[in-house]
């Protein structure tokens, strides 16, 4: 009896240890990572906040706050085809001098524009010039400007501002007054409960008034 009993916990002792070892083993070997970025990738989908102005503060808060040294800086990556003096010759793009507030693809000393973007029509506004820079292509589908986009919002504000500040100085829009807005919106709900309180004041006058 005892020593049947010896082998079976002999037996049920050795099949633990196989286990834990098993165990081991087997989560060294299949030892497995999540991977980094979580979920599938679904191709034609552009991941968010890629120049989405979606998010974020708008392009009006960005330029009241943009800084034109800054922009000056970004646009390095424009100097190789524009030149933006007063009078600088045309180069593989347009100068730009005192190009905000102009009209579109027009003027710039006989520049020969895409049918692409003179097609656009209309002038430079801010916003104009913030989605042109947000993606040249999607703004004017065949333009001859071989340039990507800037995807960062506050390098677009930036160069903006730098723009506007050669030659154009068009009144930057207001920033949004949207916490403002928020604070007025708050300052006139209790005038709101005074209404409803003098509402039925006024119920209880009507009897009277008939
Ligand atoms: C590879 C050369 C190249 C680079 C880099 C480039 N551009 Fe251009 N740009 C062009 C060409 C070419 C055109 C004319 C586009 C057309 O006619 O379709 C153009 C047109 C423009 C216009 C329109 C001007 C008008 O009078 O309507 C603006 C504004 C402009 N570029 C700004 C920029 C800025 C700002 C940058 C840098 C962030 C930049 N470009 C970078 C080649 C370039």
């Amino acid at each position: 009896m005892s020593d049947r009993f010896n082998t079976a916990a002999g037996w049920a002792l050795f099949a633990g240890i196989i286990a834990l070892g098993g165990g081991i083993i087997s989560s060294k070997m299949f030892h497995s990572e999540r991977p980094e970025p979580m979920g599938y990738e679904i191709a034609g989908v552009e991941a968010e906040g890629d120049g989405g102005a979606a998010s974020g503060p708008s392009l009006a808060t960005l330029l009241a706050s943009a800084d034109v040294a800054a922009g000056e800086k970004v646009f390095a990556k424009c100097s190789a085809c524009h030149t933006i003096n007063q009078g600088g010759a045309n180069g593989i793009g347009p100068n730009l001098y005192a190009t905000m507030g102009e009209e579109i693809a027009v003027g710039k000393g006989g520049f020969a524009f895409s049918d692409a973007l003179k097609k656009v029509g209309g002038t430079w506004t801010f916003e104009q010039m913030d989605h042109w820079l947000t993606s040249p292509r999607s703004f004017a589908n065949g333009t001859k400007m071989s340039f990507a986009g800037l995807s960062k919002p506050e390098d677009r504000a930036n160069i903006i501002a730098y723009l506007n500040a050669q030659g154009s100085n068009l009144p930057l829009p207001a920033a949004d007054a949207a916490p403002a807005a928020d604070e007025a919106a708050n300052a006139a709900a209790p005038a709101d409960e005074a209404a409803n309180a003098a509402a039925p004041a006024e119920n209880a006058t009507e009897p009277a008034a008939k």
